[in-house]
């Protein structure tokens, strides 16, 4: 049987007497959409925080691809493949939406001095296939005609496409990412994540933090729910809706 891409274990996370994750164990499959959902200050961030190495572990174990991450720093859970838009180089504003895409380029060989000085043609080649693969992505997030425009250009839902553009662009075998529907209006949103949806065929899984739940829904295969610092409700997208504690949990919020 092949082994899930993460699993995490009675993971917990506390901030002085603050139980932030109390106790999570959980499931991510290769390739898919996964949804975490909850209401605010249930544990949602800093369950990624914690499995993104932000964050040791107080409890529990994280494996990524059957490797134990939990002492593992930000920059070689990176490396295996588990990406954030917070470990990619910062947004330059000045800088052109696929030179931005390009600066996120995992291995990039023309950031290293030696190679731009002394291997000019290859770098070259290997930037034409780096540039096709950034307008690639650009189109599927329908930022192709800004690609030549300064990032600092974009309104904050391009930008938020920009993130996840550039997150695709770090070839991850699992991306997190945070509420990337925020702010996009919803025929977008839901384009975006139909083409999450064809990118985690290609064997990326997607673990993302969505409050838009009628866009994740249609095109979540798991989701768990969050409540408290625990996961209390896990299942595929219908089971969650006809399940009565998914409202209580939303109820007890305000
Ligand atoms: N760095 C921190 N220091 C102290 N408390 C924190 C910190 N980060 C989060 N918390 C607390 O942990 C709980 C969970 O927060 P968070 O993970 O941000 O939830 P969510 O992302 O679901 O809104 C909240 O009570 C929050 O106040
Ligand atoms: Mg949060």
């Amino acid at each position: 049987m092949e082994e899930e891409l993460l699993r995490i274990r009675e993971v917990s996370k506390h901030f002085g007497g603050v139980y932030a994750v109390n106790g999570v164990s959980l499931d991510i499959d290769h390739g898919g959409i996964c949804g975490l959902v909850g209401p605010n200050g249930s544990g949602k961030t800093t369950l990624f925080n914690t499995i993104l190495g932000l964050h040791k572990p107080d409890q529990g174990d994280i494996h990524f691809k059957g490797k134990c991450i939990n002492n593992l720093a930000i920059h070689q859970i990176y490396d295996l493949g588990l990406v954030n838009a917070f470990q990619l180089p910062r947004l330059f504003f000045n800088l052109s939406v696929l030179d931005n895409m390009l600066v996120a380029a995992r291995g990039q060989q023309g950031d290293r001095l030696y190679n731009s000085l002394f291997l000019r043609g290859r770098w070259q080649e290997q930037e034409k296939g780096l540039i096709e693969e950034a307008l690639d992505i650009l189109e599927v997030v329908e930022l192709t005609q800004w690609a030549f425009s300064p990032a600092g250009e974009l309104s904050g839902g391009q930008r938020k496409l920009l993130e996840v553009a550039r997150g695709l662009m770090a070839k991850p075998r699992l991306l997190l990412l945070d509420e990337p529907a925020a702010g996009i209006n919803p025929v977008l949103g839901k384009k975006i994540f139909q083409k999450l949806k064809d990118f985690s065929y290609n064997g990326i899984a997607f673990f993302i933090v969505e409050h838009r739940l009628e866009i994740l829904f249609d095109f979540a295969t798991w989701v768990y729910v969050m409540d408290k610092g625990k996961v209390v409700i896990a299942g595929e997208p219908q089971a969650i809706i006809d399940d009565p504690t998914f409202y209580a949990v939303y109820l007890g919020e305000e």
